[in-house]
């Protein structure tokens, strides 16, 4: 698969940006399904730069840790902060992974599908938070975090017994299902995963090399 790679961060963040905001203007009714984490981070302080019209966007975000959701590291704190706070979309229509979890599927399903889902990957090479192992049939349910994801992740709390190690993701094959995949990745560290999970055996040990067999998917990098 080709891996777009870009000049810098700011392009990243800006050429995924167009590919939303395409999205949102050719269909107001749009399903997105969101990540969160640091590489996200420029590219929802672009869209919300650009003052786009959110009123009838329906959002999935990708995963939760289990924890309060008013906790300030919680997903859901993330994008009120990054996002929903700055745009004009309905506090109803941002949905959460929550359970039971055959519920959000539901909502999911219910929406008639996710037009364009944004991904991260992980160093492990995990999307959403399916880990190495995860079935790829998988839908969204509650997973044990691995250590190197808890290890990763506790750069953004206190102290490294403070990050929650489980949560609540979309399964691969809930995000397999969505029209059109736009993966991202930032920084010469996830490199190596990004060919490994692009190029490589197409494996539940590598969770993103699904991928390759959907027949939309779009990847960025930038080092
Ligand atoms: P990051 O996380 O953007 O913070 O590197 C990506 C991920 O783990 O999916």
């Amino acid at each position: 698969m080709e891996i777009k790679v870009l000049k810098s961060y700011k392009e990243l963040s800006s050429i995924v940006a167009d590919i939303i905001e395409k999205q949102l203007k050719e269909h107001l009714l749009s399903k997105l399904a969101l990540p969160t984490g640091n590489t996200p981070l420029g590219m929802y302080e672009e869209l919300v730069s650009r003052k786009l019209d959110w009123k009838s966007v329906i959002t999935f975000n990708l995963d939760v840790y289990l924890m309060n959701p008013d906790h300030p590291q919680s997903y859901q704190s993330y994008m009120r902060k990054n996002l929903f706070n700055k745009v004009n979309i309905y506090p109803d229509h941002s949905h959460f992974p929550f359970r039971p979890t055959e519920a959000f599927e539901d909502k999911i399903e219910g929406s008639m599908g996710i037009d364009l889902c944004i991904l991260g990957i992980g160093n492990n090479g995990h999307i959403a938070f399916n880990e190495p192992g995860s079935s790829f049939k998988s839908r969204t349910r509650v997973v044990d975090l691995f250590e190197q994801t808890i290890k990763d992740n506790s750069r953004f709390f206190d102290s490294i017994d403070d990050v929650p190690k489980q949560a609540i993701t979309m399964g691969l094959g809930t995000i397999m299902e969505s029209k059109k995949i736009v993966l991202m990745a930032n920084g010469d560290h996830k490199l190596n995963i990004l060919n490994v999970a692009m190029n490589g055996e197409v494996t539940e040990d590598v969770p993103a090399s699904i991928l390759q067999n959907h027949d939309n998917v779009e990847v960025y990098y930038c080092d």
